[in-house]
């Protein structure tokens, strides 16, 4: 698997991504407004809070100093202080508000945010998948929701009270002194100059280690899945120098990128008490000076300018999450806009019944089925699913420089077993993909009981077709859960007796809970061929008009695969299976068997006749080749 891309790419379109989050927090705009309007109150009351310290030193404090024992100035003093202990609680209150309110605002839009996405990836064609890496797509829901939660509750919070507080604290502060306000501003320059230079080298540091991370987590999760394959070639030191290096990588690029974040605070820190000194010096000498700037105007200024050079050390670091977030909902935007899986399907699959000779819809389970298709006219006809499937000359690549299958006819009678053998990589999985439309070709080429299946509803399509695919897969449940799949309203006799057909039963009933034994990731407790066996139950207790078999008796000894054989032979009456076979003796009692090669079909005929040709057939199974 390639490393994840996870350099935190610049958003390209911020505005409409932004747009987009507001969609989701807008589900409560209410509490929204409320959490702005507490952010801005909270900042606002921390502004006037310094405010009052002015009053509080020139109007209570320095005349109590030169007559202690004014009782009036002393209640005075009081009641100021206790004023200033109402406004720092308030703002304290409301920071406590706005933080609670967020996080329920944010996880619930998280909560959409992930299920939009969950939901549109279930409703995403195949092709999708063989362009995304499941890395990628894990990222989505790990890394870049992350940063979408942090943005929300706590940069956007932050960087709103930075401004206010800002803002806030500039008008305060040239509302005292303009003098003051024009000397915290030239230092204030330094300041955005050091940020600037520093923080621009540890952002540099920072993409670099993020795609140092990338590496060393996509290189961690191949070796995890690749474990055995490690082993056998007795690759662990290789590995180990191989991780080495890029955790060397990864651990330079870290150390460089907070090396240079690390700094910039104590850098940050020093010129801001020299910036404080500088402006108590003058400030001090404008105090003696003046007759309005008292000692309690001083005191509140450096306050304020204490306060107002803050912000702009965090704001650099919280516009970069705000960023890096952007990026990461922009990720998740695009695979929610992905078109999802076409479907101008409108056949339908619907029970039938014969009444009096026609056939008819019902709404219960027949065990007969019909294509019900709607006409231009407004009339209904109902075609019996037989299972007859036509390729037509179809051609098909899946992508256009490469062409996989070449003017493909084939003709199904239904209740024919049609067999396709060939080497890997002829094309045979490449057919039954194109079967249920896991990928699509041009209307026409395929028809299905004489309908073009592109007319006809993909889940009704792939409803009446059973397959059993290359590469199995087992959901995490019990035994019995896993053959329901095939079937969700099958009860457990019939799970029971499709394992029983499959040939399942007897190793099931081994299992330490029979049927409710739990299986583990993708059937790791379960051996191959066991694995097969079940896969094929879950197909056959979907009781469909049509099986694929695709290399599904692979892994399963000769003396099984003749026992399921007989099982299916009787499932399978009078309906259609294509058998997707290595082993020649299981695919010799076919109607129809297609030699494949290259996406071409060389030969085709039954068993008898193939070997009385004398060509490929005749050669792969009198042993002159082996398929490989
Ligand atoms: N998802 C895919 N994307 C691109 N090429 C593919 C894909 N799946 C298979 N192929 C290519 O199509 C050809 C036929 O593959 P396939 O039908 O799986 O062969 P097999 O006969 O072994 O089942 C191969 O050359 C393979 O590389
Ligand atoms: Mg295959």
């Amino acid at each position: 698997m390639p490393p994840m891309k996870r350099a935190p790419a610049k958003p390209k379109n911020m505005g409409k991504t932004v747009g987009r989050i507001f969609q989701y927090l807008s589900a409560h705009l209410g509490l929204f407004l409320v959490v702005i309007a507490a952010i801005i109150a909270s900042s606002g009351l921390q502004v006037v809070g310094s405010y009052l310290l002015k009053p509080t030193i020139d109007n209570f404090i320095t005349p109590l100093v030169s007559d202690p024992q004014n009782q009036e100035l002393m209640s005075g003093f009081v009641m100021i202080l206790v004023r200033m202990a109402l406004v720092y609680i308030a703002s304290g209150a409301l920071v406590w508000l706005y933080a609670r309110l967020m996080i329920f605002i944010s996880t619930d839009a998280l909560f959409r945010i992930r299920s939009d996405l969950f939901r549109k990836m279930e409703k995403l064609p195949i092709p999708f998948f063989d362009k995304h890496t499941h890395g990628e797509l894990m990222s989505l829901y790990t890394n870049d929701v992350d940063a979408i939660r942090d943005m929300l509750s706590n940069s956007i919070a932050n960087l709103i009270s930075a401004v206010v507080t800002v803002v806030g604290y500039f008008v305060a502060m040239v509302m005292t002194s303009w003098i003051l306000t024009l000397l915290v501003l030239c230092m204030l320059v330094v300041i955005m100059f050091v940020i600037k230079i520093v923080g621009g080298k540890s952002a540099k540091f920072f993409v670099k280690q993020q795609a140092a991370l990338g590496k060393v987590n996509g290189f961690v999760e191949e070796m995890i899945e690749g474990q055995k394959v490690v082993k056998v070639f007795c690759h662990e030191e290789k590995t180990k120098m191989d991780f080495e290096k890029l955790n060397d990588d990864l651990c330079h690029a870290a150390t460089n990128a907070h090396t240079f974040a690390n700094i910039l605070m104590p850098i940050m820190n020093n010129i801001s008490h020299i910036s404080y000194a500088i402006v108590a010096i003058a400030g001090a000498i404008l105090a003696i000076n003046s007759e309005t700037f008292l000692l309690g105007s001083l005191v509140t200024f450096l306050t304020y300018s204490r306060n107002f050079t803050r912000p702009f050390g965090q704001m650099s670091q919280q516009i970069n999450s705000i960023l890096t977030a952007l990026a990461g909902a922009e990720r998740i935007f695009a695979v929610i806009d992905e078109t999802p899986e076409e479907d101008n399907g409108y056949v339908t699959l619907v029970n039938a019944e014969y009444r009096d000779g026609v056939l008819c819809e019902t709404d219960h389970r027949t065990g007969i089925w019909a294509w019900k298709h709607p006409h231009h006219d407004g009339t209904l006809t109902y075609t019996e699913v037989k299972g007859k499937v036509e390729f037509d000359h179809v051609t098909f690549g899946y992508v256009p420089e490469k062409t996989v299958l070449h003017d493909i006819s084939l003709y199904a009678k239904p209740g024919q077993k049609i067999s396709f053998v060939g080497s890997t990589g002829a094309g045979k999985t490449t057919i039954t993909n194109l079967i249920n439309r896991f990928y699509d070709v041009p209307d026409g080429k395929i028809r299905y009981d004489g309908i073009n299946i592109n007319k006809i509803k993909k889940a009704d399509l792939r409803r009446s077709l059973s397959m059993v695919l290359q590469d199995s897969h087992l959901f995490s449940g019990t035994v019995l859960d896993n053959i329901r799949y095939g079937r969700l309203d099958a009860t457990d006799e019939e799970c029971i007796a499709a394992a029983k057909l499959a040939n399942a039963d007897s190793f099931i009933r081994h299992l330490p809970d029979g049927y409710q034994t739990e299986l583990e990731g993708d059937g790791s407790n379960l051996s191959q061929g066991q694995v097969q066996l079940l896969a094929i139950a879950r197909a056959a207790v979907a009781d469909p008009p049509v099986l694929i078999l695709d290399e599904a008796t692979s892994s399963i000894d000769t003396r099984t695969e003749s026992l399921i054989e007989k099982g299916m032979d009787q499932l399978m009456n009078g309906r259609t299976v294509f058998v997707i076979a290595h082993r020649l003796s299981t695919v010799r009692n076919s109607h129809a068997i297609m030699v494949l090669e290259n996406g071409v079909i060389i030969e085709r005929g039954d068993h008898d006749s193939l070997i009385a040709q004398r060509g490929k057939y005749y050669q792969l199974y009198t042993g002159m080749f082996e398929l490989s």
